[in-house]
């Protein structure tokens, strides 16, 4: 799976830490930055992860800010995006399930290191459902 990395300032340590942990679960990632701790604006990032989704619809993303909430606003108002703001295993594992998400994202600042590892790994691994949730997905795009 190829994997597309964006975070502000708030999420340059856990980006770090979920980009050697999609390594090593062999995995291609492309960081798209920041490449230090100078503040940015989270919306930038979000949305230069969304430019990049939109030019390779087979990845997938990983966000990350100080509370996840930002970024995933940025990254929600693109029609092509479905980012999940999750907090465990349980909410990584469901919305691959039920949303087909394509972008998951963590706030540095709410979730444990080892949490946020095993929920990539869990987002990495679990298929979309399908089914009845088809429908759903298909009415989370806009008309136009
Ligand atoms: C940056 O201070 C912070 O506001 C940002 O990382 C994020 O938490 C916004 O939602």
């Amino acid at each position: 799976m190829k994997l597309f990395f964006a975070s502000d300032h708030a999420g340059l340590n856990l980006r770090r830490v979920l980009m050697d942990h999609a390594v090593s679960l062999g995995h291609e990632i492309v960081d798209l930055g920041p490449d230090g701790t100078a503040s940015v604006d989270y919306p930038d990032f979000g949305n230069k992860l969304a430019d990049a989704l939109a030019t390779d619809p087979s990845a997938q993303g990983v966000a990350v800010c100080g509370t996840g909430i930002g970024i995933s606003i940025a990254l929600n108002r693109h029609s092509h995006i479905r980012a999940a703001l999750v907090q465990d295993v349980t909410t990584a594992t469901l919305t691959r399930l039920h949303n087909d998400a394509n972008v998951i994202a963590f706030g540095d600042r709410v979730i444990g290191v080892e949490t946020a590892k095993d929920a990539l790994t869990a987002f990495l691994t679990t298929a979309f459902e399908g089914g009845r949730h088809q429908r759903r997905v298909e009415k989370l795009t806009p008309a136009n």
